[in-house]
């Protein structure tokens, strides 16, 4: 903690949270023992970030591609979502935390989409911290939707095609309010985007480390913060 210094946090982390099946493979316990793992990682990085004071989290916890995992897989995934929702409501109004939710949502089951939206309206006068989850989310399905809006935008004769800005995509996003991230973490290795936050990534430093999930410690978010606070960030300008 003595590392970090306050004046220069990310205001936004994006965590692509990554290996749980690993994690689980790895001691002989099936993929779901590693996703109730995870979830316990994922409750201490979001009480880290309040103490950190990050302003925004965002959590890849499902992806548009997961839905062609096990109605099994799935089916745990959303009940671990629903049992987190469930036992951390007290803890989020209390510690002033906004859930939003980004990504496809119609798709979920409805019992998990009913609570997601409870959860999300009854925390909305939170200012401390905005924790966002990504889920039935995907980077391009984002652009594509709010391609269409933009899209209906055009058709009403509202907008002219040769006038659309990047400002009229952003604000068509899935949360025009959500500044984009500036650190992106990605845990077990593998070097790779995984259709997350595609348009909101453009110009966020990524620290990726082999560490699996589960295994995935406030220590080393700690130190994913150190090393981001060491990168000189130009955004395309020369120095
Ligand atoms: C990736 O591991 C992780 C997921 C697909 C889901 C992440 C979900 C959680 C951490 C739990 C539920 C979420 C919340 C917000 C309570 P993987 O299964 O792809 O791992 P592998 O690549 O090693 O197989």
């Amino acid at each position: 903690m003595n590392e970090i210094d306050k004046s220069k946090l990310p205001v936004h982390v994006a965590i692509i949270m990554d290996g749980n099946g690993r994690w689980a493979k790895k001691r002989g316990f099936p993929r779901v023992q590693g996703h109730q793992k995870g979830t316990e990682t994922v409750r201490e990085v979001v009480k880290a970030s309040r103490e950190i004071g990050i302003k925004w989290l965002t959590l890849y916890a499902f992806s548009e591609e997961n839905w062609k995992r096990s109605d099994l897989e799935i089916s745990a995934l959303m009940n671990l979502l629903e049992k987190f929702l469930r036992q951390e409501l007290k803890e989020m109004t209390e510690k002033g935390i906004r859930l939003r939710a980004i990504g496809r949502l119609h798709k979920l089951p409805a019992s998990t989409r009913e609570l997601l939206l409870k959860t999300i309206d009854e925390t909305s006068g939170g200012t401390q911290m905005t924790l966002t989850l990504a889920l039935s989310y995907g980077g391009r399905q984002e652009i594509l939707d709010a391609l269409r809006k933009v899209g209906t935008m055009v058709e009403k004769g509202l907008l002219r095609a040769e006038e659309i800005e990047k400002r009229h995509l952003t604000a068509s996003l899935y949360e025009p309010e959500m500044p984009d991230p500036d650190l992106l973490i990605r845990t077990s290795g593998e070097y790779r985007i995984s259709n997350f936050l595609l348009w909101e990534i453009a110009y966020t430093e990524l620290y990726i480390t082999p560490t699996l999930w589960p295994d995935f410690s406030k220590e080393e978010y700690l130190k994913a913060i150190a090393e981001f606070q060491r990168r000189e960030r130009r955004f395309g300008a020369a120095e």
